[in-house]
């Protein structure tokens, strides 16, 4: 008997081929997110679960799921899921960390040169038809190169985030509960308050997991702290950031545009951001790489396969963990 698997999302075809040989599933994974009653009732009917980060999983359900065993978080960020409840009831649950950093970073980085220099504005100008041709003073954007970067959490995430701001010849600023070992990263990165690195930062990037500590961790105080003309990007989770705060600041010229691909109420836009062409929105991507998808996938079912059999999952997340969001 194969034994049972949720699936709250079809995930890319090389896991589900897996998947298919592999397990019984309990239903046919969609393409959209379960209903808060699906959800519950597929995590109820198996031994083992994916769920992605859209999945809300609170201690009600975590206790129903008497039958389940492990619950594989299909992100390296788990603010989704209560862990001190599925802790408490013995329930194991993973995350997939490393194999996104790179494709993180790289969109990080995406995200930051198309906010600096408007190329998603530049793209829309010339599809509309209404380009006239070069312009001395068309769209202007600002420079990257040799600036100041602000990392806010430097976990595996913002390293390599800060590993490819040394072609842009950037001197890298961060902030983190604790500075870094000496020997994890050069000497270069230089540690700075959060207020500090707030003031000397021309863009700052946020790659701290959500917790309660992290929540609106850059609000209305903070955003006074940027220099008028700095960024803000966040590819980490949403509620990091105030949104009222961040369209505030970006309508009073507090700071000079942000780059977003994470929402405080996914998929809700907050209505001011929506409109300001200083802001660049894209939709939780991430992570999104056909390569990155099937790895995070293939980490869940390594980590499924272990628990049945009987052997520690490699990434069980524990409750005090941080992690990279
Ligand atoms: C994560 O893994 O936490 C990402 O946000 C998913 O793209």
């Amino acid at each position: 008997m194969r034994p049972t698997l949720y699936i709250s999302r079809l995930l890319p075809n090389p896991v589900m081929a897996i998947v298919r040989e592999r397990f019984q599933l309990v239903q046919e994974p969609l393409d959209t997110l379960p209903s808060p009653s699906a959800l519950r009732a597929g995590l109820c009917q198996a031994d083992a679960a994916i769920v992605t980060l859209g999945d809300r999983i609170d201690a009600a359900t975590i206790h129903a799921a008497v039958r389940l065993k492990i619950l594989a978080n299909y992100a390296v960020g788990y603010n989704n899921l209560d862990l001190a409840a599925a802790q408490a009831r013995g329930l194991i649950v993973t995350n997939t960390p490393d194999v996104l950093t790179d494709s993180t970073a790289d969109l990080t980085w995406a995200l930051l040169l198309a906010t600096a220099r408007r190329i998603v504005e530049g793209d829309a100008l010339v599809r509309s038809g209404a380009w006239t041709g070069w312009s001395p003073t068309q769209l202007l954007g600002t420079d990257v190169s040799g600036k100041t970067l602000g990392i806010i959490g430097m976990g595996r995430i913002g390293q390599a985030v800060a590993q490819r701001a040394a072609g842009f010849r950037m001197t890298v600023l961060y902030h983190q509960r604790q500075p870094l070992a000496a020997a994890t990263g050069p000497q270069k990165w230089e540690y700075r308050s959060l207020h500090g690195l707030l003031e000397e930062s021309d863009i700052v990037t946020i790659h701290v997991p959500l917790t309660p500590d992290t929540r609106h961790l850059v609000g209305a105080r903070e955003l006074r702290r940027m220099k008028p003309t700095a960024l803000l990007i966040n590819t980490a989770r949403g509620p990091i950031v105030d949104e009222g705060a961040l369209a505030e600041a970006l309508t009073q010229g507090t700071i000079a545009g942000a780059g977003l691909d994470v929402y405080e109420d996914e998929p809700v836009v907050h209505h001011t951001l929506a409109r300001l062409h200083q802001v660049l929105l894209l939709p939780h991507i991430g992570s999104a790489t056909l390569q990155a998808r099937v790895s995070m996938g293939l980490i869940c079912l390594d980590n499924i396969l272990a628990v049945l059999d009987g052997r520690p999952a490699p990434n069980q997340i524990h409750a005090h963990g941080g992690g990279d969001a």
